[in-house]
């Protein structure tokens, strides 16, 4: 027994910052986003739009399309690393928020990959038969991790929230694989704000900021991500042949490009909204399913590869049938 996804929602900030904006800001420029990454703007959370908010607000949305009431979910699992408040978590806000009183609510933090590693989760509590629904959410406000003095990493991000409602179906089919490289962990990190000298005078702040070697990210990315792919098509038993759509978190178009390429694949094939979001972290992968869903581009029975990687370094794929 697996979950089938029932119900796709997001949530997407009102404030939208276009590269020339970037480009008044530090010394950047349009072509130099656009020609490295695929970014054209990115919409940032103010006001209201905290993480658990967002999340909320998606929340609702893949509620409305399954076509359920917030107390029909057992379990609620928001997958974030910004989240503006450690304690309550966001899931049991976002329980608050809805009113889905009879969920078991937590986070989980496995950065870009964690929307993968959340419904994973999902996945086996509803195989285990322990719960029969959860919503499961990636919501990021990255903004708040961006040090925007670092013209290098600031230019990647955008904030947003995407999510799934899972129901167990007999019928479902999901098969995954994941795997952490802790070795390789300083490509990415983030340090916390909760810790010794950070409300000193003249602390230095920088690595509560984001932190990046782009190109080992890259490197990292386009290499595993293939691989990946490949054990859960093997476990799967299927072929590449039998892939309809392949969506990868947008973490920039040319990673996108580069894997389909290794993999021989059409660029077709993998949906991309990084133009117009950036790089949303966790929230990446649920928004692109629902912005395809809402497209009408995903068919019953249509076969569908997710993949995320990103900070631990995390990565993973897991193949479901639509
Ligand atoms: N605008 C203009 N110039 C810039 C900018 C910018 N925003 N940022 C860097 N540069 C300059 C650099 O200073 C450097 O100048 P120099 O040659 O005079 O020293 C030059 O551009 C080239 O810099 P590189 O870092 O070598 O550029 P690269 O081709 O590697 O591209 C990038 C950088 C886009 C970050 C790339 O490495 C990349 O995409 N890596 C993957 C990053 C990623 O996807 N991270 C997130 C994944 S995980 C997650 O989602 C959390």
């Amino acid at each position: 027994m697996t979950g089938k996804i029932k119900g796709t929602g997001s949530y997407i900030p009102v404030q939208v910052w276009n590269n020339d904006k970037l480009s008044h800001m530090m010394d950047t420029s349009d072509e130099w986003i656009r020609g490295r990454t695929g970014i054209g703007q990115r919409h940032i959370a103010s006001g209201e739009e905290t993480v658990s908010y967002m999340a909320a607000k998606a929340g609702e949305a893949a509620l409305a399309d399954a076509k359920m009431k917030p107390e029909e979910i057992d379990l609620i699992l928001v997958s974030t690393m910004s989240a503006e408040i450690i304690m309550p978590c966001a899931a049991c806000e976002v329980q608050k928020l809805l009113g889905a009183v009879h969920a078991t609510c937590f986070d989980l933090n496995g950065a870009c990959t964690g929307f993968l590693l959340a419904l994973n989760t999902a996945q086996a509590y509803l195989g285990g038969r322990i719960y029969r629904t959860a919503l499961v959410i990636g919501a990021e406000a990255l903004s708040h991790l961006t040090n925007w003095q670092d013209r290098s990493t600031c230019v990647l991000f955008g904030d947003g929230a995407g999510a799934v409602v899972l129901e167990a179906d007999p019928s479902a089919v999901y098969v995954q694989a994941t795997h952490s490289i802790g070795n390789g962990g300083g490509a990415l990190t983030c340090a916390s704000r909760n810790q010794p000298g950070f409300a000193e005078e003249n602390a230095d702040l920088t690595p509560t900021y984001m932190q990046m070697d782009g190109k080992e990210v890259f490197k990292f990315a386009v290499s595993k991500v293939p691989e990946v792919i490949q054990e859960v098509l093997e476990q799967a038993g299927k072929t590449k042949e039998e892939i309809r759509y392949y969506m990868l978190h947008q973490a920039n178009s040319r990673i996108v490009s580069s894997v389909a390429k290794h993999m021989k694949e059409p660029l077709e094939k993998f949906p991309m909204n990084i133009e117009n979001l950036g790089n949303t972290s966790s929230a990446s992968i649920p928004i692109l399913l629902d912005e395809w869903k809402k497209k009408e581009r995903l068919k019953a029975g249509d076969w569908i590869i997710l993949s995320g990687f990103g900070g631990g370094l995390t990565y993973g794929a897991s193949l479901l049938k639509w």
